[in-house]
């Protein structure tokens, strides 16, 4: 399955829309290619007890796994900020999707509003897989 970077990032942002964020005011969009060649997307959840917060990456993963794919190919994320706070996938976030990444050198392309862009491997934030 070809990557669609453009869609890919277009669902992202898209996602980021729905994000319920009363306490950051920080709406975050993630979108992943799932080996099935579908996008799952999902947005950051909040919870008034901080803690219990989803981030958006988490969100999507869940969704595709409980679509019954276990395995994504690339993932997008977006900042509805600009590039001085762009999000980056957070430690949980990066220990949570390490086991479902379908190998080291999927892309990660996370992009903030303004439109700048920063694209890692997964390996790059989680070195050893
Ligand atoms: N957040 C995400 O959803 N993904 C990231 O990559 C970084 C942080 C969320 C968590 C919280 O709702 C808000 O952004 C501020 O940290």
């Amino acid at each position: 399955m070809k990557l669609n970077r453009e869609l890919l990032m277009e669902f992202a942002r898209q996602a980021a829309t729905h994000a319920y964020v009363p306490y950051s005011h920080f709406a975050v969009g993630a979108a992943l290619l799932g080996e099935d060649g579908q996008i799952y997307s999902g947005c950051n959840v909040e919870n008034e007890s901080y803690g219990s917060t989803l981030c958006a990456e988490r969100v999507a993963c869940v969704k595709m796994v409980s679509s019954g794919v276990r395995k994504f190919t690339a993932l997008a994320v977006y900042s509805g900020q600009d590039y001085d706070s762009m999000a980056l996938p957070c430690g949980a976030c990066r220990q949570f999707l390490s086991e479902f990444v379908s190998g080291g050198d999927v892309p990660v392309i996370c992009f903030a509003r303004d439109g700048t862009v920063l694209e890692r491997t997964f390996s790059q934030l989680f070195p050893g897989k």
